[in-house]
């Protein structure tokens, strides 16, 4: 089973997120499904979303508690009823500058508190145009991803999201995909041997139903991260077939 996961990003109102879920009931699903919709709307989406349907939050602070003004808690996001969170998009990298270090405190906050963490690596057009996507992507996890302590095979996942197919509509080849998840899983292995090997990898970026068959059919690509197509409950349905 192929697991796919929703991003929303800060979209949806609570209006949206009531049709999106009802909608969802009406279709059947055959793949794994968990969505992430903005912080504010966990505890709804928890209230409307299918049992089978797993809720996360799309950003966590590297702290539980404290005077950190306007960030949300691991401890109070697992409280809620969360069950994963997104570490690193490219967009908190980018946009509010977060880097392997922080990446790696988020990650390893989370999973103390036993929520899951999509880990998510990728390189710019410039670094892929240098040549530098695996150097970059092995740098992303390297120092994201050592000293983790504690966690549990099925709690740390990998997406692999080239920043030039982010809500570009240039979704990467499958074998450019292909090429990359094989890179990571080898890094993963050699990282945490059998539980490397067993961390689940979701190709993220442009990703739409017209796409999604192909790229889930390569060898090392596990499920998908969905921003633009998750929105809408016929096509996230269509993803999850
Ligand atoms: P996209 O976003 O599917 O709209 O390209 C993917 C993501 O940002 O996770």
């Amino acid at each position: 089973m192929k697991l796919i996961v929703g991003n929303w990003k800060m979209n949806q109102n609570q209006e949206q997120v009531r049709a999106f879920f009802s909608a969802l009931k009406s279709g059947p699903r055959q793949q794994e499904a968990w969505l992430a919709p903005q912080a504010l709307h966990i505890g709804l989406a928890l209230s409307l979303a299918p049992h089978d349907i797993k809720i996360g939050a799309q950003n966590s602070s590297e702290q539980d508690s404290g005077a950190f003004t306007g960030e949300n808690s691991p401890a109070t996001l697992k409280d809620l009823g969360a069950s994963f969170v997104l570490v690193g998009h490219s967009e908190r990298r980018q946009i509010f500058h977060e880097t392997n270090v922080t990446c790696a405190a988020k990650t390893k906050r989370a999973l103390s508190h036993n929520l899951a963490v999509i880990y998510c690596v990728g390189e710019t057009l410039t670094e892929r145009e240098a040549g530098q996507t695996l150097s970059v992507v092995k740098q992303q996890l390297r120092q994201g991803l050592s000293d983790l302590g504690g966690w549990h095979p099925g709690q740390l996942i990998v997406a692999y999201e080239p920043v030039w197919a982010i809500g570009t509509g240039k979704v990467a080849t499958p074998a450019q995909a292909q090429e990359v998840h094989a890179a990571i899983r080898t890094e993963l292995k050699e990282m945490y041997s059998a539980a490397g090997q067993a961390v689940r990898l979701l190709y993220g970026g442009s990703v739409k139903p017209d796409n999604v068959k192909e790229l889930m059919g390569q060898t090392d690509i596990d499920g998908a991260l969905v921003g633009g197509a998750s929105l809408k409950a016929t096509d996230f349905l269509a993803l999850c077939q």
